[in-house]
């Protein structure tokens, strides 16, 4: 099996999951039982990988929650800023062309009666495709406005967003921003204290990490603007009262292993991902008549460097799959889909259901070889030719 579908999951690292071993097996002590030594030893592990985190993230440790994953990040950041009992503003803005995270709870917000706006991407074709319509956004936000939740990049069509300018947008009325940094973290460079982002979410199985595992800052962008949270769950009040729940001291090492690596090798990464990446277009392109890009340019500049999406001319991606099971990829957000709903990223570009059910997503990443590369574009081809017939 050649693994091309790096937007759901990348494998755990080695270095990364052997740096857990210890907290599994040995040192297993409860990091919230302070009063013995074998917690003292946990909870200290855990502080020193949030600082670490912080650190790489531009943010402090006491800014940082840690989570079960994006999708509970994106919930917290949501409805913990919206529905905060002393939050006064009524009104929620995100883009068509977020995760199911942030759409479904948006959705949730707009039945129980909040004021929800989806701003649309510019279409196929623009040379922005894919990224947020500012004048949009411009014309939603106004005083009444709680929270802005943009995506950093998106997970189906990899564009990056503006989020300086997204930013600025936002908080011209005291709103604050939220953006899913899920493909982003690890990927390109994510510093907080640069970027004027409130809260941002991340999950560490996206960047060679284990599964189960992510976090949410909040209140730690250039402005350290204070954001109010009610917590999604009650029980034994750890994470001060935000996030209750055991800590896995494990999995917070690992997430802070994890990203100390891809932080570390993001330059090179990214160059061989994007290498790999344009090969495999060039040839698929090259044998594959009326197959077009899905988002912006490769060499745009705001496209995560191992994303590929493609639309076929006639065939349907979930055709292409089961013509070629020696490769891992995927139509649609199979990271996130149980259902078999066309994209709504590929319809937000403006394309057909038609044509969004014959697009299909790659996503190339640092384990992958140049011969996996050659041979998945054959076995492609291949299939695809099969296909045809
Ligand atoms: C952009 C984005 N947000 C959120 C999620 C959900 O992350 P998790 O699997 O950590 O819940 C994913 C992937 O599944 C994603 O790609």
């Amino acid at each position: 099996m050649i693994y091309l579908d790096n937007h759901a999951t990348t494998p755990c690292d080695r270095r990364v999951a052997e740096s857990m071993m210890t907290w599994l097996v040995e040192q297993f002590g409860n990091p919230h039982s302070t009063s013995h030594e074998m917690g003292r030893e946990a909870a200290d592990a855990i502080e020193s990988s949030l600082e670490q985190i912080a650190m790489t993230l531009g943010v402090t440790s006491e800014t940082l929650l840690v989570t079960s994953g994006a999708t509970e990040s994106n919930n917290l950041a949501i409805d913990g800023v919206c529905r905060h009992p002393r939050q006064k503003r009524k009104h929620f803005v995100t883009s068509t062309i977020e995760h199911p995270s942030i759409l479904d709870v948006a959705k949730r917000l707009q039945r129980d009666g909040y004021r929800v706006s989806f701003i649309g991407v510019h279409p196929q074709g623009h040379e922005l495709a894919g990224q947020v319509n500012l004048d949009e956004l411009s014309r939603v936000v106004d005083e009444g406005t709680a929270l802005v939740s943009i995506h950093w990049a998106n997970n189906e069509i990899g564009v990056i967003q503006p989020m300086a300018q997204i930013a600025e947008i936002t908080h011209q009325f005291g709103s604050l921003l939220h953006s899913d940094a899920t493909q982003a973290v690890g990927r390109i460079e994510v510093k907080l204290d640069a970027a004027d982002v409130d809260l941002v979410s991340a999950s560490a199985h996206k960047f060679y990490g284990p599964k189960g595992v992510g976090l949410l800052t909040f209140g730690g962008g250039a402005e350290r603007r204070r954001v109010r949270l009610k917590p999604l769950f009650v029980g034994g009040g750890q994470q001060r009262n935000l996030r209750s729940g055991t800590m896995s001291p494990a999995n917070v090492i690992a997430m802070a292993t994890a990203l100390g690596f891809a932080v570390e090798e993001l330059a090179s990464t990214e160059s061989s991902v994007r290498g790999l990446r344009n090969q495999f277009f060039a040839t698929l392109s090259g044998a594959i008549d009326g197959i077009e890009l899905n988002g912006l340019a490769l060499d745009s500049g705001q496209r995560l460097a191992g994303n590929l999406n493609l639309m076929l001319p006639d065939i349907e991606g979930e055709a292409w799959m089961a013509a070629c099971r020696e490769v891992a990829f995927s139509s649609g957000s199979a990271c996130s889909s149980v259902d078999a709903d066309a994209s709504h990223v590929i319809m937000g570009l403006g394309r057909s259901e038609s044509e969004a059910r014959r697009s299909v997503r790659f996503g190339i990443g640092k384990f992958n070889t140049q011969s996996e590369i050659t041979h998945a574009s054959q076995l492609l081809i291949d299939s695809y030719r099969r296909l045809r017939v």
